[in-house]
């Protein structure tokens, strides 16, 4: 007997490539998650007409409409809660959530962030790395906690900084890993395979992970 697939509600902000890659991997044999509902607080997000055209069902949840983030955010989970969501992946979802939301969720949330945490929390993470001639960065799925880009770290892809990187290419090179890791993620905690201990992950059969995914040869 086959376990039911874990049911993923995505929030997006924006172009949805994470959100995409999500959409890809959920479309895989036995892969064991399903997208079943995206969630944008941007209604002209271009990730939403990645989510229809994959027949993926949608909400906008304008944050504008509501008089403060609590409201708001009691109508994000109204609408997880009403599809049955089981795992929230923020996937450029570019607002801070109260720790309200955070603790009603705890442990069934996770975030990609481009970096490597806890180094460069917040924006512009690429233009900080090549200021301080970081060598590598990377991008780090976590659990979320209260604290801004902060929580137990799922996986992570160190990705190298070139010497004449700009934002937007080392940006790109970045992505590619996200692309990677983050339904990697998600199919270790869909597979039961990821337990919190003590405010760390613990992977069970960790070490089968696919090693590109973890650090990918410069250019991959
Ligand atoms: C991604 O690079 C993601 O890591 C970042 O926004 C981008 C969204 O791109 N998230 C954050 O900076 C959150 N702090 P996408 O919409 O194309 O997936």
């Amino acid at each position: 007997m086959t376990a039911r697939p874990l049911r993923l509600g995505v929030l997006i902000s924006g172009r949805g490539n994470n959100l995409q890659a999500l959409i890809d991997a959920c479309a895989a044999p036995g892969f064991p998650a399903e997208i079943a509902l995206v969630v944008s607080n941007v209604a002209g997000a271009a990730g939403l007409d990645r989510a229809r055209a994959a027949g993926v069902p949608v909400a906008v949840v304008d944050h504008k409409a509501f008089p403060g983030r609590e409201p708001f955010e009691a109508a994000v989970t109204a609408q997880l809660e009403a599809t049955g969501v089981g795992l929230v992946c923020l996937a450029g979802f570019m607002r801070l959530l109260t720790p309200g939301f955070v603790e009603r969720w705890r442990d069934r949330l996770i975030n990609i962030h481009p970096s490597l945490l806890p180094a460069y929390k917040g924006l512009d993470t690429h233009a900080r790395a090549i200021a301080d001639g970081a060598r590598f960065s990377g991008c780090t799925v976590h659990f979320v906690r209260p604290d801004m880009d902060a929580g137990p770290i799922v996986v992570q892809a160190a990705v190298p900084v070139a010497q004449d990187d700009t934002p937007e290419t080392l940006a790109a090179r970045i992505l590619t890993s996200e692309l990677e890791i983050y339904p990697l993620a998600v199919r270790l905690i869909a597979e039961g395979r990821v337990a919190v201990e003590d405010e760390r992950v613990r992977i069970r059969d960790g070490s089968a992970l696919p090693a590109p995914a973890v650090n990918p040869p410069p250019g991959a």
